[in-house]
Protein backbone atom coordinates (compact mmCIF):
# COMPACT_ATOMS: atom_id res chain seq x y z
CA UNK A 1 0.00 0.00 0.00
CA UNK A 2 1.40 3.47 -0.63
CA UNK A 3 1.63 6.14 1.58
CA UNK A 4 -1.05 8.36 -0.56
CA UNK A 5 -3.23 5.63 -0.43
CA UNK A 6 -2.62 4.51 3.65
CA UNK A 7 -6.63 4.80 5.04
CA UNK A 8 -6.76 6.47 8.63
CA UNK A 9 -9.26 6.63 10.98
CA UNK A 10 -10.87 10.29 11.65
CA UNK A 11 -13.29 11.14 14.18
CA UNK A 12 -16.99 11.43 12.64
CA UNK A 13 -18.72 12.71 15.67
CA UNK A 14 -18.02 13.16 19.30
CA UNK A 15 -21.09 13.29 22.01
CA UNK A 16 -21.12 13.62 25.69
CA UNK A 17 -23.76 12.90 28.53
CA UNK A 18 -23.12 14.16 32.13
CA UNK A 19 -25.36 13.38 35.29
CA UNK A 20 -28.04 16.54 36.05
CA UNK A 21 -27.28 16.48 39.81
CA UNK A 22 -24.73 18.85 41.18
CA UNK A 23 -22.19 18.27 44.17
CA UNK A 24 -20.19 21.60 45.37
CA UNK A 25 -17.44 22.26 47.22
CA UNK A 26 -19.95 23.74 49.68
CA UNK A 27 -21.72 20.22 50.00
CA UNK A 28 -18.32 18.50 50.44
CA UNK A 29 -18.14 20.59 53.27
CA UNK A 30 -20.88 19.21 55.13
CA UNK A 31 -19.59 15.92 54.43
CA UNK A 32 -15.73 15.89 55.52
CA UNK A 33 -13.72 18.21 57.10
CA UNK A 34 -12.63 20.40 53.74
CA UNK A 35 -13.00 23.95 52.41
CA UNK A 36 -14.10 25.20 49.07
CA UNK A 37 -10.63 27.54 49.54
CA UNK A 38 -8.39 24.48 50.02
CA UNK A 39 -10.49 22.26 46.96
CA UNK A 40 -10.33 24.94 44.13
CA UNK A 41 -6.19 26.08 45.41
CA UNK A 42 -5.11 22.33 45.08
CA UNK A 43 -7.13 21.17 42.55
CA UNK A 44 -8.92 23.71 40.57
CA UNK A 45 -12.35 21.69 41.00
CA UNK A 46 -15.38 23.97 41.96
CA UNK A 47 -18.11 21.54 41.30
CA UNK A 48 -18.94 17.33 39.79
CA UNK A 49 -21.99 15.83 38.50
CA UNK A 50 -23.04 12.35 40.39
CA UNK A 51 -25.37 10.27 39.05
CA UNK A 52 -28.50 9.29 40.49
CA UNK A 53 -28.94 6.15 42.55
CA UNK A 54 -30.94 4.22 39.84
CA UNK A 55 -28.59 5.34 36.94
CA UNK A 56 -25.50 3.08 35.48
CA UNK A 57 -22.79 3.60 33.32
CA UNK A 58 -24.27 2.36 30.31
CA UNK A 59 -26.87 4.73 30.47
CA UNK A 60 -24.86 8.13 30.23
CA UNK A 61 -22.53 5.76 28.10
CA UNK A 62 -25.94 5.36 25.89
CA UNK A 63 -27.12 9.37 25.80
CA UNK A 64 -23.05 10.17 24.57
CA UNK A 65 -23.42 7.76 22.37
CA UNK A 66 -26.38 8.73 20.77
CA UNK A 67 -25.37 12.46 20.59
CA UNK A 68 -22.10 10.88 18.77
CA UNK A 69 -24.16 8.96 16.29
CA UNK A 70 -26.27 11.63 15.32
CA UNK A 71 -23.18 14.49 15.05
CA UNK A 72 -21.42 11.81 12.87
CA UNK A 73 -24.45 10.56 10.41
CA UNK A 74 -23.75 7.29 11.17
CA UNK A 75 -26.75 4.69 12.16
CA UNK A 76 -26.01 2.11 15.37
CA UNK A 77 -26.80 -0.73 13.03
CA UNK A 78 -23.82 0.34 10.92
CA UNK A 79 -21.16 0.31 13.34
CA UNK A 80 -18.84 -2.80 13.51
CA UNK A 81 -16.98 -1.96 16.62
CA UNK A 82 -17.91 -0.66 20.25
CA UNK A 83 -15.18 -0.19 22.78
CA UNK A 84 -16.01 0.85 26.33
CA UNK A 85 -13.58 2.36 28.56
CA UNK A 86 -14.83 2.14 31.84
CA UNK A 87 -13.66 1.01 35.54
CA UNK A 88 -16.85 1.45 36.73
CA UNK A 89 -18.75 -1.44 34.77
CA UNK A 90 -22.93 -1.96 35.68
CA UNK A 91 -21.93 -5.31 36.53
CA UNK A 92 -18.97 -7.59 36.20
CA UNK A 93 -20.64 -9.17 33.56
CA UNK A 94 -22.16 -8.74 30.62
CA UNK A 95 -20.10 -6.06 29.25
CA UNK A 96 -20.85 -2.61 29.98
CA UNK A 97 -20.42 -2.18 26.34
CA UNK A 98 -22.86 -5.59 25.05
CA UNK A 99 -25.52 -3.80 27.12
CA UNK A 100 -24.71 -0.57 25.38
CA UNK A 101 -24.77 -2.20 21.90
CA UNK A 102 -28.43 -3.29 23.17
CA UNK A 103 -29.60 -0.37 24.42
CA UNK A 104 -28.56 1.79 20.95
CA UNK A 105 -29.65 -1.52 18.63
CA UNK A 106 -25.64 -1.51 17.45
CA UNK A 107 -26.85 -4.98 16.36
CA UNK A 108 -24.13 -5.65 13.71
CA UNK A 109 -21.40 -4.44 16.09
CA UNK A 110 -18.72 -6.51 18.03
CA UNK A 111 -18.21 -5.11 21.75
CA UNK A 112 -16.40 -5.19 24.36
CA UNK A 113 -14.74 -3.08 27.42
CA UNK A 114 -11.56 -2.00 28.26
CA UNK A 115 -9.76 -1.61 31.56
CA UNK A 116 -7.39 1.22 31.45
CA UNK A 117 -8.53 3.38 34.20
CA UNK A 118 -8.34 7.46 32.98
CA UNK A 119 -6.11 6.55 30.25
CA UNK A 120 -8.96 4.40 28.70
CA UNK A 121 -10.47 6.78 26.02
CA UNK A 122 -7.30 6.86 24.07
CA UNK A 123 -6.33 3.44 24.34
CA UNK A 124 -9.38 3.06 22.99
CA UNK A 125 -8.95 5.85 20.17
CA UNK A 126 -5.76 4.05 19.35
CA UNK A 127 -7.41 -0.10 19.10
CA UNK A 128 -10.05 1.82 17.03
CA UNK A 129 -7.78 3.51 14.48
CA UNK A 130 -5.70 0.75 14.08
CA UNK A 131 -8.80 -0.94 13.22
CA UNK A 132 -9.84 0.78 10.98
CA UNK A 133 -6.33 1.53 8.71
CA UNK A 134 -5.62 -2.42 8.90
CA UNK A 135 -9.58 -2.09 7.09
CA UNK A 136 -10.78 -4.49 10.06
CA UNK A 137 -13.79 -2.27 10.85
CA UNK A 138 -15.36 0.93 9.02
CA UNK A 139 -17.06 2.25 11.94
CA UNK A 140 -16.14 2.23 15.70
CA UNK A 141 -17.74 3.42 18.27
CA UNK A 142 -15.44 4.11 21.38
CA UNK A 143 -16.77 5.84 24.82
CA UNK A 144 -15.27 6.64 27.93
CA UNK A 145 -17.59 6.76 30.81
CA UNK A 146 -17.63 6.39 34.59
CA UNK A 147 -19.52 6.88 37.75
CA UNK A 148 -16.89 7.28 40.19
CA UNK A 149 -19.09 8.81 42.93
CA UNK A 150 -19.82 4.85 43.11
CA UNK A 151 -16.40 4.28 44.26
CA UNK A 152 -15.45 7.57 46.07
CA UNK A 153 -14.91 6.87 49.64
CA UNK A 154 -17.20 10.06 50.90
CA UNK A 155 -14.93 10.14 54.45
CA UNK A 156 -12.13 10.12 53.02
CA UNK A 157 -11.12 13.70 51.83
CA UNK A 158 -8.07 12.90 50.58
CA UNK A 159 -9.66 11.62 47.47
CA UNK A 160 -13.68 12.21 47.48
CA UNK A 161 -13.53 15.90 46.23
CA UNK A 162 -11.57 14.94 43.55
CA UNK A 163 -14.33 12.55 41.62
CA UNK A 164 -17.35 13.39 39.57
CA UNK A 165 -19.45 10.76 36.93
CA UNK A 166 -19.90 11.71 33.08
CA UNK A 167 -19.57 9.99 29.55
CA UNK A 168 -17.99 10.99 26.11
CA UNK A 169 -18.18 9.18 22.80
CA UNK A 170 -17.07 9.23 19.45
CA UNK A 171 -17.77 7.85 16.19
CA UNK A 172 -14.79 7.03 14.00
CA UNK A 173 -14.28 5.95 10.25
CA UNK A 174 -12.44 6.45 7.81
CA UNK A 175 -10.85 9.55 6.30
CA UNK A 176 -8.93 10.34 3.16
CA UNK A 177 -6.50 12.75 4.90
CA UNK A 178 -5.90 13.80 8.99
CA UNK A 179 -7.60 12.05 11.59
CA UNK A 180 -5.53 9.64 14.01
CA UNK A 181 -2.13 10.66 13.25
CA UNK A 182 -0.31 8.91 15.90
CA UNK A 183 -0.92 6.96 19.17
CA UNK A 184 1.23 6.56 22.19
CA UNK A 185 0.30 4.05 24.71
CA UNK A 186 2.26 2.69 28.25
CA UNK A 187 2.11 0.86 31.06
CA UNK A 188 3.95 0.70 34.86
CA UNK A 189 2.58 -2.21 36.45
CA UNK A 190 5.09 -2.11 39.10
CA UNK A 191 3.50 1.10 40.57
CA UNK A 192 0.05 -0.25 40.35
CA UNK A 193 -0.47 0.00 44.51
CA UNK A 194 -0.44 3.76 44.07
CA UNK A 195 -3.79 3.96 42.82
CA UNK A 196 -6.39 0.53 43.23
CA UNK A 197 -10.35 -0.03 43.27
CA UNK A 198 -9.67 -3.24 45.18
CA UNK A 199 -12.15 -6.43 44.90
CA UNK A 200 -14.03 -7.93 47.90
CA UNK A 201 -12.66 -10.93 48.74
CA UNK A 202 -15.26 -13.24 47.12
CA UNK A 203 -15.21 -10.77 44.19
CA UNK A 204 -19.04 -10.09 44.72
CA UNK A 205 -18.42 -6.14 44.88
CA UNK A 206 -15.85 -3.59 44.23
CA UNK A 207 -14.70 -1.71 47.08
CA UNK A 208 -13.38 2.29 47.16
CA UNK A 209 -10.74 4.07 45.21
CA UNK A 210 -7.37 4.16 47.54
CA UNK A 211 -4.68 6.50 46.42
CA UNK A 212 -1.12 7.96 46.97
CA UNK A 213 -2.08 11.64 46.03
CA UNK A 214 1.45 13.04 45.52
CA UNK A 215 2.84 9.82 43.98
CA UNK A 216 0.48 9.96 41.19
CA UNK A 217 0.26 13.57 40.91
CA UNK A 218 4.31 13.99 40.31
CA UNK A 219 3.60 10.80 37.70
CA UNK A 220 1.50 12.21 36.02
CA UNK A 221 3.52 15.73 35.84
CA UNK A 222 6.10 14.06 34.46
CA UNK A 223 3.90 11.25 31.84
CA UNK A 224 1.68 14.15 30.83
CA UNK A 225 4.41 16.29 28.25
CA UNK A 226 6.65 13.18 27.65
CA UNK A 227 3.72 10.90 26.19
CA UNK A 228 1.98 14.34 23.81
CA UNK A 229 5.91 14.40 23.00
CA UNK A 230 6.14 11.33 22.08
CA UNK A 231 2.72 11.38 20.27
CA UNK A 232 3.73 14.50 18.53
CA UNK A 233 7.32 12.83 16.93
CA UNK A 234 5.24 10.13 16.00
CA UNK A 235 3.25 12.53 13.96
CA UNK A 236 6.35 14.36 13.00
CA UNK A 237 4.21 17.71 14.36
CA UNK A 238 5.48 20.20 16.21
CA UNK A 239 4.40 21.51 19.35
CA UNK A 240 4.47 25.01 18.34
CA UNK A 241 1.86 23.78 15.75
CA UNK A 242 -0.88 22.32 18.43
CA UNK A 243 -4.04 23.63 18.09
CA UNK A 244 -5.56 22.80 21.27
CA UNK A 245 -3.97 20.59 23.94
CA UNK A 246 -7.03 18.67 25.13
CA UNK A 247 -5.16 16.87 28.55
CA UNK A 248 -7.03 14.06 31.23
CA UNK A 249 -8.91 16.99 33.17
CA UNK A 250 -7.81 15.39 37.08
CA UNK A 251 -6.16 18.27 38.28
CA UNK A 252 -5.60 22.07 37.45
CA UNK A 253 -1.67 22.43 38.65
CA UNK A 254 -1.09 18.64 36.47
CA UNK A 255 -2.82 20.59 33.32
CA UNK A 256 -0.83 23.81 34.12
CA UNK A 257 2.64 22.06 34.86
CA UNK A 258 2.15 19.65 31.61
CA UNK A 259 0.91 22.63 29.35
CA UNK A 260 4.16 24.78 30.66
CA UNK A 261 6.79 21.70 29.88
CA UNK A 262 5.28 21.85 26.20
CA UNK A 263 5.19 25.86 26.14
CA UNK A 264 1.59 26.10 24.92
CA UNK A 265 0.22 29.21 25.67
CA UNK A 266 -3.10 29.37 27.63
CA UNK A 267 -5.61 29.61 24.70
CA UNK A 268 -4.08 26.59 23.52
CA UNK A 269 -5.34 24.71 26.28
CA UNK A 270 -8.72 23.16 27.63
CA UNK A 271 -10.00 23.11 30.70
CA UNK A 272 -13.19 22.34 32.14
CA UNK A 273 -11.93 20.41 35.31
CA UNK A 274 -13.84 23.11 37.58
CA UNK A 275 -17.00 21.96 36.20
CA UNK A 276 -16.48 18.03 36.57
CA UNK A 277 -13.80 17.06 38.48
CA UNK A 278 -12.02 13.76 37.39
CA UNK A 279 -14.44 12.04 35.20
CA UNK A 280 -11.55 9.12 34.57
CA UNK A 281 -12.34 7.80 31.26
CA UNK A 282 -14.88 10.07 30.44
CA UNK A 283 -12.99 13.30 31.13
CA UNK A 284 -11.26 13.47 27.46
CA UNK A 285 -14.16 13.03 25.54
CA UNK A 286 -16.52 15.01 27.55
CA UNK A 287 -13.54 17.79 27.06
CA UNK A 288 -13.36 17.11 23.25
CA UNK A 289 -16.91 17.40 23.37
CA UNK A 290 -17.48 20.83 24.63
CA UNK A 291 -14.22 22.22 23.05
CA UNK A 292 -15.91 21.69 19.49
CA UNK A 293 -19.27 22.96 20.45
CA UNK A 294 -17.25 25.97 21.99
CA UNK A 295 -16.01 26.15 18.47
CA UNK A 296 -12.49 25.58 19.72
CA UNK A 297 -11.31 22.89 16.81
CA UNK A 298 -11.62 23.74 13.57
CA UNK A 299 -11.41 21.77 10.26
CA UNK A 300 -7.36 20.81 10.05
CA UNK A 301 -6.44 22.02 13.53
CA UNK A 302 -3.81 19.50 15.48
CA UNK A 303 -5.37 18.57 19.02
CA UNK A 304 -3.55 16.69 21.36
CA UNK A 305 -5.57 14.46 23.50
CA UNK A 306 -3.20 13.22 27.17
CA UNK A 307 -4.65 10.87 29.19
CA UNK A 308 -2.87 8.95 32.67
CA UNK A 309 -4.27 7.08 35.66
CA UNK A 310 -4.63 3.68 37.45
CA UNK A 311 -2.20 0.96 35.86
CA UNK A 312 -0.32 2.99 35.74
CA UNK A 313 -1.22 3.97 32.23
CA UNK A 314 -0.53 6.68 30.14
CA UNK A 315 -1.70 7.48 26.64
CA UNK A 316 -1.39 10.26 24.11
CA UNK A 317 -2.93 10.77 20.42
CA UNK A 318 -2.42 13.65 18.16
CA UNK A 319 -5.50 14.09 15.69
CA UNK A 320 -5.75 15.92 12.98
CA UNK A 321 -9.23 17.59 13.20
CA UNK A 322 -11.69 16.27 10.18
CA UNK A 323 -15.00 17.58 10.75
CA UNK A 324 -17.38 16.57 8.33
CA UNK A 325 -14.94 14.91 6.32
CA UNK A 326 -15.20 11.17 4.71
CA UNK A 327 -12.78 8.89 2.70
CA UNK A 328 -15.03 7.44 -0.12
CA UNK A 329 -16.87 4.20 0.72
N1 LIG B 1 -9.35 19.24 52.30
C1 LIG B 1 -8.47 19.74 53.20
N2 LIG B 1 -7.26 19.21 53.42
C2 LIG B 1 -6.93 18.11 52.73
C3 LIG B 1 -7.81 17.51 51.79
C4 LIG B 1 -9.06 18.13 51.61
N3 LIG B 1 -9.97 17.65 50.73
N4 LIG B 1 -7.21 16.44 51.26
C5 LIG B 1 -5.99 16.35 51.82
N5 LIG B 1 -5.84 17.34 52.71
C6 LIG B 1 -4.67 17.63 53.55
C7 LIG B 1 -3.83 16.41 53.80
O1 LIG B 1 -4.33 15.68 54.89
C8 LIG B 1 -2.48 17.03 54.11
O2 LIG B 1 -2.47 17.44 55.42
P1 LIG B 1 -1.16 17.23 56.36
O3 LIG B 1 -0.09 18.05 55.67
O4 LIG B 1 -1.61 17.75 57.66
O5 LIG B 1 -0.89 15.76 56.33
C9 LIG B 1 -2.47 18.29 53.24
O6 LIG B 1 -3.83 18.54 52.87
C10 LIG B 1 -1.63 18.17 51.99
O7 LIG B 1 -1.92 16.94 51.35
P2 LIG B 1 -1.18 16.49 50.06
O8 LIG B 1 -1.64 15.12 49.69
O9 LIG B 1 0.28 16.75 50.16
O10 LIG B 1 -1.78 17.56 49.02
P3 LIG B 1 -1.40 17.76 47.51
O11 LIG B 1 -0.98 19.15 47.29
O12 LIG B 1 -0.51 16.65 47.01
O13 LIG B 1 -2.81 17.58 46.80
C11 LIG B 1 -4.10 15.95 45.61
C12 LIG B 1 -3.53 16.38 46.95
C13 LIG B 1 -5.07 17.02 45.14
C14 LIG B 1 -4.85 14.63 45.80
C15 LIG B 1 -2.96 15.79 44.61
O14 LIG B 1 -1.95 14.99 45.15
C16 LIG B 1 -3.40 15.18 43.30
O15 LIG B 1 -4.13 15.79 42.53
N6 LIG B 1 -2.89 13.99 42.98
C17 LIG B 1 -3.19 13.36 41.70
C18 LIG B 1 -4.51 12.67 41.76
C19 LIG B 1 -4.93 12.29 40.36
O16 LIG B 1 -4.86 13.09 39.46
N7 LIG B 1 -5.37 11.06 40.14
C20 LIG B 1 -5.70 10.75 38.77
C21 LIG B 1 -5.89 9.41 38.50
S1 LIG B 1 -7.47 8.99 39.05
C22 LIG B 1 -7.94 7.60 38.20
O17 LIG B 1 -7.25 7.03 37.41
C23 LIG B 1 -9.30 7.12 38.56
Amino acid sequence: MTEQSKVRAGIYGVGSAVPEGVLSNRDLEKMVETSDEWIVTRTGIKERRIAAAHENASDYAAAAAKRALARAGVDPGDLDLLIVATLTPDVFCPPTACILQHKIGATRAAAFDLAAACSGFVYGLDVAARGIEAGAYRHVLVIGVDLLSRVADYTDRSTCVLFGDGAGAAVLGPVERGGVLSTYLGADGSSGDKLTVPVSRNGSSASFIKMEGSEVFKFAVRVMPEAALEALRRAGVAAEDVGLFIPHQANIRIIDAAAKRLGLTEDRVFRNVERYGNTSAASIPIALDEAITAGRVQDGDIIVLVGFGGGLTWAAGVVEWTGERRARA
